[in-house]
């Protein structure tokens, strides 16, 4: 791709004041040699103002969400995007979430503009669990595990019963719960329909990925062996 398009497709600017910037010789390769358009340098080699170009595309990020964030382009209030520079909303193809949290859940979220990837995170023949740390506003009663593995757990308003789940006790009001699908709300809705209340949400892992102590508003790249612990499942 040439090099004013690919700078524009990152985000850095529009291809016109892709040109400017390469004319003004503020793209370069790692020796300080200036690039020319048509140069055809390998996208790691390339530095933008004496910086590193961002991800080529087909990245894959996590990120460890805060509360109070919502996975969405275009909605009021603070945004999950907020969080990534600024040049990452003008990336094309666009980078979105893979499946969603609501705005009151913590924890690990993957954005790609890799769509085929993206397909493979969320397809139910992918198989790729995801876990959730729950707190509870009333002491467990015992009997959840078994509704919630049954696969016959029907939530309100929808016609097909819930995949087996698998819920550890940690304490009463404390547990940990495994998904291998993502309906809207999904967990506090199964806890709700127990007579019970979720009071804090965090997902810990996807898959075998976990936040590794990723801190809270914090992203990073994922290489290709983060990639496929998400597939591991351990
Ligand atoms: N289940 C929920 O209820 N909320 C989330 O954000 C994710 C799963």
């Amino acid at each position: 791709m040439r090099l004013v398009k690919l700078l524009a497709n990152l985000g850095y600017g529009s291809r016109k004041e892709m040109q400017t910037a390469i004319r003004h010789g503020w793209v370069t390769d790692r020796d300080g040699n200036r690039l020319k358009a048509d140069a055809k340098t390998a996208h790691e080699d390339i530095l933008f103002d004496d910086e590193p170009l961002d991800p080529a595309q087909g990245v894959v990020l996590l990120m460890n969400k805060p509360l109070g964030y919502t996975c969405s382009t275009k909605d009021q209030g603070r945004l999950v995007h907020d969080l990534l520079p600024d040049r990452f909303r003008m990336r094309k193809p666009v980078l979105s979430t893979i499946g969603r949290l609501d705005k009151e859940t913590s924890g690990a979220l993957l954005f790609t503009d890799d769509g085929t990837f993206l397909h493979k995170v969320i397809s139910p023949k992918a198989h790729v669990p995801k876990v959730y740390e729950v707190s509870l506003d009333r002491p467990l009663k015992g009997d959840e595990g078994v509704l919630f593995a049954s696969g016959e757990m029907m939530l309100e308003s929808e016609d097909k019963p819930l995949k087996p789940a698998e819920l550890q006790v940690l304490d009463e009001t404390h547990a940990r719960l495994i998904l291998h699908e993502g309906r809207y709300h999904q967990v506090r809705r199964m806890f709700a329909a127990t007579g019970n209340h979720v009071t804090e949400l965090t997902r810990s892992r996807i898959g075998g990925l976990g936040l590794d102590g990723l801190e809270e508003g914090a992203w990073r790249v994922l290489s290709d062996v983060d990639k496929a612990l998400i597939f591991s499942g351990d």
